[in-house]
């Protein structure tokens, strides 16, 4: 009779989730190691915010990837971000000042800065940002992996992170690759990049 063993599972599934994946710490010193660990190529998965400006914009990005360049003697992170936002690819090429003590990136945008707490779970292939951590009305937490596709484990500790600061998965926007319109443009970056260092290496 397979109705009782199921039940039987069912019942045991919260306590396996308190069990399994851990809140993330959000307020941790930025070092040289963790830059060289979030320098590369990633991909925004999702995100749930309270601060209804942040929701909005979230809610109109299909897809996003981008590129950290981090530079330690400036503190400063360089990024080359490629967004579908409604139909179109939008490309943006600019800084995040790191402030390493408090473990924050900032972002100036339209005359307001935007702190980002960075957030390293133990799977280094992700990593997240809280936005007002400390308050509930604002409060924000988004998602990023090296990969378009994430794993259930990995799905699980965003979820459980969400948990952890007050907030419900119905709450989160999710990102699509599937509607990903700028692929075009980061080949036509990669190949105009490719003939610079030609032209370079030839002088
Ligand atoms: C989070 O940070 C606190 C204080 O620095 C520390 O005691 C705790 O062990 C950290 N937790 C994790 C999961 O790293
Ligand atoms: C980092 O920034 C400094 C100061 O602006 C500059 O001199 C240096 O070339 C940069 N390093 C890299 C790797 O871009
Ligand atoms: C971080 O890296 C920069 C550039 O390589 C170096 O100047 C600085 O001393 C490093 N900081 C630490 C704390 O190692
Ligand atoms: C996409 O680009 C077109 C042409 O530049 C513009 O008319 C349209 O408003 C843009 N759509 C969005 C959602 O930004
Ligand atoms: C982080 O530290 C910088 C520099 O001290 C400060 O300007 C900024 O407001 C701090 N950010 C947060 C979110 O605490
Ligand atoms: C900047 O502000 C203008 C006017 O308030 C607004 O239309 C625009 O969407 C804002 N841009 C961003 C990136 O927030």
């Amino acid at each position: 009779m397979a109705l009782p063993w199921v039940l039987a599972v069912l019942s045991l599934l919260p306590l396996l989730d308190a069990q399994s994946p851990t809140c993330t710490n959000y307020t941790v010193p930025i070092t040289n190691a963790t830059l060289d660990q979030i320098s590369g190529k990633w991909y925004y998965i999702a995100s749930a915010f309270h601060h209804l400006e942040y929701k909005e914009s979230a809610t109109k990005f299909k897809a996003s990837f981008f590129y950290f360049m981090p530079n330690h003697t400036e503190d400063k992170i360089w990024v080359r971000e490629y967004s579908t936002i409604g139909d179109n690819c939008t490309y943006e090429f600019s800084p995040l000042t790191i402030y390493r003590e408090n473990g924050t990136l900032m972002k100036y945008e339209n005359g307001t800065r935007n702190y980002g707490h960075l957030m390293l779970p133990k799977d280094r292939s992700t990593f997240m940002l809280a936005f007002f951590p400390e308050d509930p009305q604002q409060i924000g937490l988004s998602f990023y992996a090296d990969k378009p596709e994430v794993t259930p484990e990995q799905m699980e500790q965003f979820y459980e992170d969400l948990r952890c600061r007050g907030m419900k998965k119905s709450e989160v926007l999710y990102t699509d690759e599937k509607k990903d319109l700028c692929k075009p443009l980061e080949k036509q970056h990669e190949e105009e990049k490719k003939k610079e260092s030609e032209r370079t290496e030839k002088d």
